[in-house]
């Protein structure tokens, strides 16, 4: 599917109303530090967002994302992917579908998860599988994109959220949020101040889910919220 391909209804299919009565069931998938995950459970417990994070999935099975989810009383689960590196196989992905489907996941959010989602899991949760990107997407998609913007020599860098189709990094853009580059930053330190706004980031977007104030024109995801 190319991007004029995509109707208005594609991406926004939650029809929850605004009043929803009970919390956003969301499944967080992730292979490293989860701190992502940790800026969603952190809002909940504030009372900012009104979800419920249902279950973890990594395919790191020491990752400290799980260890974090536990922590809370989250039901934590290593699904292998492999025998691939970057990519889910069949039977690994209908692991992974059930197991989400168990849990009644809403909203899959992909959260440092450093695997391609193939489209069985895209077509089992239709447009409701957001990812969180290092960088100001279309820019420096894939790996190390703080590194990737640093290389080039841009002065501002940032993170996206965006709905996930079947391309890398391609999907329409929820939210972004820049961070100014500076003369000094290392790519340690420039990826520290992208996380700090990818915190705000992701429990904003997963708001206006639950608020269901996305609208799609084409591309073009709005929020009536703001
Ligand atoms: C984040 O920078 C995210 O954008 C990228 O991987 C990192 C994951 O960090 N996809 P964490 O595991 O949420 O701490």
């Amino acid at each position: 599917m190319t991007a004029d391909q995509i109707n208005d209804s594609e991406w926004i299919t939650m029809t929850t109303p605004n009043t929803r009565k009970s919390p956003l069931r969301i499944a967080v998938l992730g292979s490293g530090s989860g701190s992502n995950c940790q800026s969603i459970i952190d809002a909940i417990t504030a009372g900012e967002l009104f979800a419920e994070i249902v279950c973890v999935i990594s395919d790191v099975e020491d990752a400290t994302i799980l260890d974090r989810a536990k922590k809370h009383g989250i039901p934590a689960t290593y699904i292998s992917g492999a025998p691939f590196k970057t990519k889910i196989d069949a039977d690994a992905q209908r692991q992974y579908i059930a197991h989400l489907q168990a849990y009644d996941t809403e909203v899959v959010v992909l959260a440092g998860f450093m695997r391609i989602i193939k489209q069985d899991i895209l077509d089992a949760f239709d447009g409701r599988v957001i990812n969180i990107h290092p960088s100001l997407l279309p820019a420096f998609p894939g790996l190390q994109a703080w590194k990737q913007a640093l290389d080039y020599g841009t002065k501002v860098a940032g993170c996206t959220v965006h709905f996930v189709d079947e391309g890398t990094d391609t999907g329409p853009i929820i939210i972004q949020k820049a961070v100014s580059v500076a003369t000094d930053d290392t790519p340690e330190t420039l990826h520290t101040r992208i996380l700090e706004q990818e915190h705000i980031a992701y429990p904003e977007a997963l708001r206006a889910m639950v608020n269901n104030s996305l609208s799609a024109s084409g591309r073009r995801i709005s929020n009536t919220a703001i």
